[in-house]
């Protein structure tokens, strides 16, 4: 992979994509007056929150152009891929819709496709979809995602595809349009990139280097959001217990102090993070955990696998033990915190007793949830290279010995609520039930309860389990507190 240099996105550059959106709009305001139609769009997102994020500000920027959502792909006129790169079957998925849509396009020949997120910064993919899916319209990476409108506007007058791809890591952007749909919950990038390559992981290729939001910027946007009525926010990063190294020093804070700042903004009911790298998190952050009313007693702490030569192989640098100090550290100090996790099934020279320790560390942290991987080859990864790469057959086989495991626990820490109070913060009516509203709890986990309505939405409320499931608990409200 070549050499990254930074690049610099001045403001002004984002305030000229404001005149495309502007260009964009009156087109699609033109079309409305003359035929009564509004053009549409709809984007899939594969992979983290970030992704979603990027989603996000990808729809916010369409809606400012005009666009209405569409319901599906069949009669959408602009088609967003935000693709993921961390496992094949996400990339396969993609290549799957993008031969799904060709006959569409045929049918519908002015439809847009666009493709872009991490798959895109890998140069064997763009080189597929050139030869293979010709007719997709637009492709740029994760660096560039600022310069969508000018970049739509140009696939207007043309019909061969244009690619946009840039091999540095961004600067950090300010000033971009965000999700304005202002909903409950909200995603906060707080950094970008990640410096940590493990050894099988694609991420630090596909978003470039780490690099720090200021803290004044992040402060100004949450306070921005809650004035406009959401109550919880997620502080994103890929490792946000190295927040703020790459600040100059006059605005550099850490992660621990992040998380008491952010705690003293009025209004705001909840703070969530992820992810966590275990090799960083320091007592401080536990502190602030235990300290800040609003920061959620929940810890997504990825250990990826309980044997220690296997981490060293993937280079995360911890041990079993180092790991399980932390956790030990949680749980004393903070009174019913909730763990959740990442965990992968056969890395390379992965044999049954490594796998029986990533079991043990299941046992002894007692997960309230777990994601369950199967290391998946990528391009470019110095694992991908490894010798003693294990048999699917294998590897699924552990897996469900893992997954076992993880789903027993979760369901028993569930049961653990039956008969109690867990306060909830509703989010709206549950997709299965009308007459049953839904919400998570500060443990991060799905509440479903019967009593309520729809003016409960954006409320803290208290709500009784009575019937704990393996991955929801159901009850009925007792209170608002507020
Ligand atoms: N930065 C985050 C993780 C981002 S990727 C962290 O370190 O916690 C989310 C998860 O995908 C990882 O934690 C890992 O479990 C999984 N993952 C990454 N690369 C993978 C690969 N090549 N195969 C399978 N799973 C992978
Ligand atoms: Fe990937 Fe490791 Fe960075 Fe997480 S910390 S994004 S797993 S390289
Ligand atoms: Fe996937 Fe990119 Fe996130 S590779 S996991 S979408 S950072």
């Amino acid at each position: 992979m070549s050499e990254r240099k930074q690049v610099e996105i001045s403001k002004d550059k984002i305030m000229e994509q404001e005149k495309y959106i502007e260009q964009i709009h009156r087109m699609n305001e033109d079309l409305f007056n003359r035929t009564g139609k509004r053009k549409s769009c709809i984007c899939s997102t594969f992979g983290c929150q970030m992704n979603e994020h990027d989603s996000e500000m990808l729809m916010s920027m369409l809606e400012a152009m005009g666009y209405s959502r569409a319901l599906s792909e069949d009669n959408a006129d602009i088609v967003i891929y935000n693709t993921c790169a961390v496992r094949e079957n996400a990339e396969l998925k993609v290549y799957g819709n993008l031969g799904h849509l060709k006959n569409i396009k045929k049918q519908r020949p002015d439809m847009k496709i666009v493709v872009c997120g991490c798959m895109m910064q890998q140069a064997h993919v763009v080189e597929e979809i050139q030869k293979k899916h010709r007719h997709v319209d637009l492709i740029f990476g994760t660096h560039n995602l600022y310069k969508f409108p000018e970049l739509l506007l140009s696939t207007f007058d043309k019909d061969k595809m244009l690619v946009d791809v840039w091999d540095v890591d961004g600067e950090v952007v300010e000033g971009l349009r965000s999700n304005r749909k202002f909903e409950i919950k909200s995603f906060v990038n707080i950094m970008y990139g990640c410096n940590n390559f493990c050894t099988y992981c694609i991420v630090p290729y596909t978003r470039g280097r780490e690099r720090s939001r200021r803290p004044i910027e992040i402060i100004d946007e949450i306070k921005d959001l809650v004035a406009n009525g959401v109550k919880e926010v997620t502080l994103l990063g890929q490792n946000v217990n190295s927040y703020g190294k790459t600040l100059d020093e006059k605005d550099r804070i850490t992660f621990a102090e992040l998380l008491r700042e952010v705690n003293k903004i009025e209004g705001l009911e909840r703070i969530r993070f992820m992810s966590s790298h275990p090799k960083d998190i320091s007592d401080e952050v536990i502190y602030a955990i235990r300290d800040c009313d609003k920061v959620c007693e929940f810890l997504h702490l990825p250990f990826q696998a309980g044997s220690t030569s296997l981490l060293k192989k993937m280079n995360r640098h911890y041990t079993k033990e180092d790991y399980l100090r932390i956790i030990e550290k949680a749980k004393v100090e903070v009174p019913n915190i909730a763990f959740s996790s990442d965990i992968m099934i056969g890395f390379p020279g992965e044999t049954e007793a490594d796998v029986d320790d990533t079991i043990d560390v299941c046992e002894k942290v007692r997960y309230d949830s777990a994601f369950t991987f199967i290391y998946s080859k990528r391009r470019g990864t110095p694992a991908a290279k490894m010798e003693n790469q294990i048999p699917e057959e294998l590897k699924h086989q552990r897996f469900n010995r893992v997954l076992e495991v993880v789903n027993r626990i979760s369901g028993e820490k569930n049961q653990e609520f039956m008969g109690k109070i867990t306060e909830v913060l509703v989010e709206g009516k549950s997709k299965k039930n009308e007459n049953i509203m839904t919400g998570k709890n500060r443990q991060n986990k799905t509440v479903n309860f019967t009593g309520g309505d729809e003016s409960l939405v954006g409320k803290i409320i208290n709500v009784r389990i009575d019937d704990p499931k393996s991955f929801s608990l159901n009850g009925k409200l007792v209170e608002v507190i507020r």
